[in-house]
Protein backbone atom coordinates (compact mmCIF):
# COMPACT_ATOMS: atom_id res chain seq x y z
CA UNK A 1 0.00 0.00 0.00
CA UNK A 2 1.13 3.21 -0.56
CA UNK A 3 1.69 6.08 2.07
CA UNK A 4 -0.88 8.86 1.99
CA UNK A 5 -0.14 11.54 4.38
CA UNK A 6 -2.52 15.03 5.07
CA UNK A 7 -2.01 18.11 6.05
CA UNK A 8 -5.19 19.90 7.26
CA UNK A 9 -5.86 23.02 7.98
CA UNK A 10 -8.73 24.75 9.56
CA UNK A 11 -10.27 25.55 6.11
CA UNK A 12 -11.36 21.53 6.39
CA UNK A 13 -13.63 22.16 8.81
CA UNK A 14 -14.75 25.32 7.12
CA UNK A 15 -17.97 24.15 5.80
CA UNK A 16 -19.05 22.04 8.73
CA UNK A 17 -19.26 25.45 10.53
CA UNK A 18 -16.08 26.10 12.53
CA UNK A 19 -14.45 29.72 11.66
CA UNK A 20 -11.14 29.72 10.35
CA UNK A 21 -8.25 32.22 12.19
CA UNK A 22 -7.15 34.27 9.31
CA UNK A 23 -9.86 34.47 6.00
CA UNK A 24 -12.16 37.61 6.58
CA UNK A 25 -14.10 37.10 9.33
CA UNK A 26 -12.27 34.57 10.89
CA UNK A 27 -11.12 34.12 14.73
CA UNK A 28 -8.58 36.04 14.48
CA UNK A 29 -10.29 39.14 13.47
CA UNK A 30 -12.67 38.73 16.45
CA UNK A 31 -10.32 37.99 19.32
CA UNK A 32 -6.09 38.99 20.23
CA UNK A 33 -4.53 35.90 19.31
CA UNK A 34 -1.98 37.08 21.88
CA UNK A 35 -4.53 37.47 24.13
CA UNK A 36 -6.45 33.89 23.95
CA UNK A 37 -4.27 31.81 21.89
CA UNK A 38 -0.47 32.09 23.65
CA UNK A 39 0.83 31.34 26.66
CA UNK A 40 1.64 34.34 28.01
CA UNK A 41 -2.07 35.44 27.42
CA UNK A 42 -3.03 32.29 29.77
CA UNK A 43 -1.03 33.25 32.68
CA UNK A 44 -2.09 36.58 32.38
CA UNK A 45 -6.17 35.56 32.29
CA UNK A 46 -6.24 32.19 32.59
CA UNK A 47 -9.56 32.52 33.31
CA UNK A 48 -10.91 33.98 29.72
CA UNK A 49 -8.53 31.52 28.36
CA UNK A 50 -9.95 28.95 29.55
CA UNK A 51 -13.36 30.25 28.49
CA UNK A 52 -12.48 30.64 25.11
CA UNK A 53 -11.55 27.07 24.84
CA UNK A 54 -14.62 26.22 26.79
CA UNK A 55 -16.80 27.96 24.11
CA UNK A 56 -15.25 26.26 20.83
CA UNK A 57 -15.44 22.28 22.72
CA UNK A 58 -19.43 23.15 23.56
CA UNK A 59 -19.29 23.95 19.74
CA UNK A 60 -18.37 20.85 18.99
CA UNK A 61 -21.78 19.38 19.58
CA UNK A 62 -23.11 21.99 17.16
CA UNK A 63 -21.10 20.54 14.30
CA UNK A 64 -20.92 17.45 11.91
CA UNK A 65 -17.68 16.21 9.82
CA UNK A 66 -18.22 17.26 6.39
CA UNK A 67 -17.51 15.37 2.91
CA UNK A 68 -14.19 16.09 2.91
CA UNK A 69 -13.48 14.44 6.24
CA UNK A 70 -15.38 11.79 5.09
CA UNK A 71 -13.42 11.09 2.31
CA UNK A 72 -10.29 11.22 3.50
CA UNK A 73 -11.23 8.63 6.23
CA UNK A 74 -12.36 6.66 3.10
CA UNK A 75 -9.08 6.52 1.35
CA UNK A 76 -7.58 4.71 4.64
CA UNK A 77 -9.25 1.55 2.49
CA UNK A 78 -6.81 2.39 -0.70
CA UNK A 79 -3.47 3.80 1.21
CA UNK A 80 -1.87 3.61 4.45
CA UNK A 81 -3.30 7.01 5.53
CA UNK A 82 -1.64 9.57 8.65
CA UNK A 83 -3.69 12.51 9.30
CA UNK A 84 -1.70 15.62 10.69
CA UNK A 85 -3.87 18.07 11.64
CA UNK A 86 -3.24 21.78 12.80
CA UNK A 87 -7.00 21.47 14.00
CA UNK A 88 -8.43 21.20 17.41
CA UNK A 89 -11.72 19.75 16.60
CA UNK A 90 -12.58 16.41 16.49
CA UNK A 91 -13.92 15.76 13.33
CA UNK A 92 -11.35 13.66 11.79
CA UNK A 93 -12.01 11.35 14.38
CA UNK A 94 -15.76 11.21 13.92
CA UNK A 95 -15.24 10.33 10.15
CA UNK A 96 -13.42 7.62 10.98
CA UNK A 97 -9.69 8.22 10.15
CA UNK A 98 -8.08 6.08 12.78
CA UNK A 99 -4.39 7.47 12.83
CA UNK A 100 -4.28 11.37 13.41
CA UNK A 101 -1.25 13.63 14.66
CA UNK A 102 -2.78 16.59 16.55
CA UNK A 103 -0.16 19.25 16.39
CA UNK A 104 -1.72 21.87 18.21
CA UNK A 105 -3.63 20.06 20.71
CA UNK A 106 -7.41 18.48 21.27
CA UNK A 107 -10.10 20.46 22.47
CA UNK A 108 -11.82 17.46 24.01
CA UNK A 109 -8.72 17.00 26.29
CA UNK A 110 -7.36 18.77 29.36
CA UNK A 111 -3.96 18.49 31.17
CA UNK A 112 -2.14 20.13 33.85
CA UNK A 113 -0.63 24.13 33.78
CA UNK A 114 2.57 22.51 35.47
CA UNK A 115 3.67 20.02 33.11
CA UNK A 116 1.24 20.33 30.42
CA UNK A 117 2.69 16.99 27.88
CA UNK A 118 3.46 14.59 30.98
CA UNK A 119 0.93 11.82 29.75
CA UNK A 120 -0.25 11.34 33.47
CA UNK A 121 -1.73 14.59 33.24
CA UNK A 122 -4.19 14.37 30.18
CA UNK A 123 -7.60 13.74 30.63
CA UNK A 124 -10.26 13.18 28.29
CA UNK A 125 -13.36 15.85 28.76
CA UNK A 126 -17.02 15.07 27.15
CA UNK A 127 -17.52 17.57 23.58
CA UNK A 128 -19.68 20.09 26.16
CA UNK A 129 -17.73 19.59 29.17
CA UNK A 130 -16.26 23.04 30.60
CA UNK A 131 -13.16 23.54 32.20
CA UNK A 132 -13.35 25.26 35.50
CA UNK A 133 -11.25 27.78 37.72
CA UNK A 134 -9.71 25.77 40.33
CA UNK A 135 -10.05 22.40 38.97
CA UNK A 136 -7.02 20.82 39.28
CA UNK A 137 -4.83 18.26 37.64
CA UNK A 138 -3.49 14.99 39.29
CA UNK A 139 -0.63 17.01 40.04
CA UNK A 140 -2.26 19.45 41.79
CA UNK A 141 -2.02 22.28 39.44
CA UNK A 142 -5.29 24.06 37.47
CA UNK A 143 -6.42 22.06 34.75
CA UNK A 144 -5.77 23.75 31.48
CA UNK A 145 -6.53 23.44 27.69
CA UNK A 146 -4.52 20.57 25.97
CA UNK A 147 -3.50 23.32 23.23
CA UNK A 148 -0.28 24.20 21.89
CA UNK A 149 -0.13 27.95 22.31
CA UNK A 150 1.84 30.58 20.69
CA UNK A 151 5.17 30.65 22.75
CA UNK A 152 5.38 26.56 23.36
CA UNK A 153 6.84 23.83 21.95
CA UNK A 154 5.10 21.64 19.16
CA UNK A 155 6.11 18.28 20.67
CA UNK A 156 3.85 16.33 17.70
CA UNK A 157 6.13 17.91 15.12
CA UNK A 158 8.75 15.14 14.88
CA UNK A 159 6.34 12.13 14.70
CA UNK A 160 4.64 14.28 11.92
CA UNK A 161 7.67 15.06 10.03
CA UNK A 162 8.55 11.27 9.67
CA UNK A 163 5.44 10.66 8.49
CA UNK A 164 5.58 13.25 5.90
CA UNK A 165 9.25 12.13 4.55
CA UNK A 166 7.98 9.02 3.89
CA UNK A 167 4.48 9.81 1.78
CA UNK A 168 4.48 8.80 -1.76
CA UNK A 169 1.43 11.37 -1.72
CA UNK A 170 0.94 14.46 0.26
CA UNK A 171 -2.07 16.22 0.54
CA UNK A 172 -2.83 19.61 2.34
CA UNK A 173 -5.80 20.46 2.75
CA UNK A 174 -7.41 24.31 4.06
CA UNK A 175 -4.54 25.96 5.82
CA UNK A 176 -2.91 29.04 4.78
CA UNK A 177 0.65 27.66 5.69
CA UNK A 178 1.24 30.82 8.40
CA UNK A 179 2.15 28.79 11.51
CA UNK A 180 5.58 27.54 11.84
CA UNK A 181 6.95 24.37 12.58
CA UNK A 182 3.22 22.84 11.01
CA UNK A 183 4.30 25.25 7.71
CA UNK A 184 7.41 23.66 7.09
CA UNK A 185 6.15 20.28 7.30
CA UNK A 186 6.02 20.09 3.45
CA UNK A 187 10.00 20.41 3.59
CA UNK A 188 10.06 17.27 4.65
CA UNK A 189 8.42 15.49 1.56
CA UNK A 190 10.57 13.12 -0.37
CA UNK A 191 11.52 14.69 -3.91
CA UNK A 192 9.41 12.51 -6.03
CA UNK A 193 6.42 12.38 -3.80
CA UNK A 194 3.68 13.98 -5.37
CA UNK A 195 2.40 17.33 -3.69
CA UNK A 196 -2.03 17.90 -3.89
CA UNK A 197 -3.12 21.59 -2.22
CA UNK A 198 -6.49 21.78 -1.91
CA UNK A 199 -8.07 25.49 -0.95
CA UNK A 200 -9.89 27.93 -2.46
CA UNK A 201 -7.57 30.46 -1.89
CA UNK A 202 -4.07 28.92 -1.91
CA UNK A 203 -1.49 31.09 -0.23
CA UNK A 204 2.36 30.42 0.61
CA UNK A 205 2.75 27.42 -1.56
CA UNK A 206 6.55 26.76 -1.57
CA UNK A 207 7.61 27.61 -5.19
CA UNK A 208 10.78 24.72 -4.68
CA UNK A 209 8.36 22.30 -4.58
CA UNK A 210 5.85 21.03 -7.62
CA UNK A 211 2.11 21.18 -5.85
CA UNK A 212 -0.32 20.61 -7.51
CA UNK A 213 -3.44 23.02 -6.98
CA UNK A 214 -6.59 22.29 -6.58
CA UNK A 215 -7.90 25.64 -6.06
CA UNK A 216 -11.92 24.86 -4.42
CA UNK A 217 -13.31 24.09 -1.57
CA UNK A 218 -12.09 21.34 0.85
CA UNK A 219 -15.52 18.91 -0.20
CA UNK A 220 -15.20 19.50 -3.73
CA UNK A 221 -11.65 19.37 -4.08
CA UNK A 222 -11.77 16.21 -2.23
CA UNK A 223 -13.96 14.75 -4.07
CA UNK A 224 -12.25 15.40 -7.53
CA UNK A 225 -8.90 14.19 -5.71
CA UNK A 226 -10.85 10.76 -4.25
CA UNK A 227 -11.76 9.76 -7.87
CA UNK A 228 -8.37 10.18 -9.02
CA UNK A 229 -6.26 8.84 -6.22
CA UNK A 230 -8.86 5.43 -6.28
CA UNK A 231 -8.83 5.27 -10.22
CA UNK A 232 -6.90 1.73 -10.68
P1 LIG B 1 -6.07 29.77 8.66
O1 LIG B 1 -7.32 30.44 9.10
O2 LIG B 1 -4.79 30.50 8.79
O3 LIG B 1 -6.20 29.36 7.13
C1 LIG B 1 -7.37 28.73 6.67
C2 LIG B 1 -7.17 28.33 5.23
O4 LIG B 1 -8.33 27.62 4.84
C3 LIG B 1 -7.00 29.50 4.26
O5 LIG B 1 -5.92 29.24 3.37
C4 LIG B 1 -8.33 29.53 3.50
O6 LIG B 1 -8.20 29.95 2.14
C5 LIG B 1 -8.73 28.06 3.57
N1 LIG B 1 -10.19 27.81 3.45
C6 LIG B 1 -11.23 28.58 3.80
N2 LIG B 1 -12.40 27.95 3.53
C7 LIG B 1 -12.08 26.74 3.01
C8 LIG B 1 -12.83 25.63 2.53
N3 LIG B 1 -14.16 25.60 2.54
N4 LIG B 1 -12.13 24.56 2.06
C9 LIG B 1 -10.78 24.54 2.05
N5 LIG B 1 -10.03 25.56 2.49
C10 LIG B 1 -10.65 26.65 2.96
O7 LIG B 1 -6.03 28.35 9.42
P2 LIG B 1 -4.78 27.38 9.68
O8 LIG B 1 -3.81 27.46 8.57
O9 LIG B 1 -5.34 26.08 10.05
O10 LIG B 1 -3.14 27.63 15.90
O11 LIG B 1 -4.15 28.06 10.96
C11 LIG B 1 -3.04 27.48 11.57
C12 LIG B 1 -3.03 27.75 13.04
O12 LIG B 1 -3.18 29.14 13.29
C13 LIG B 1 -4.18 27.14 13.80
O13 LIG B 1 -3.97 25.78 14.11
C14 LIG B 1 -4.26 27.97 15.03
C15 LIG B 1 -4.08 29.34 14.40
O14 LIG B 1 -3.55 30.32 15.20
C16 LIG B 1 -3.14 27.96 17.18
O15 LIG B 1 -4.04 28.60 17.70
C17 LIG B 1 -1.91 27.51 17.93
Amino acid sequence: MKKLVFLTGAGISAESGITTFRDSGGLWEQYRVEDVASIQGYYRDPELVINFYNERRRQLKEVQPNDAHRLVAALEKYYDCCVVTQNVDNLHERAGSTHIIHLHGELTKATSTSNPNDPRQIVTLKDDQDIQMGEKAADGSQLRPFIVWFGEAVPMIEPAAEEVSKADIVVVIGTSLNVYPAAGLLSYAQQDAEIYLIDPSPNNVPGYLPVHIIAKKATEGMKELYQQLTRS
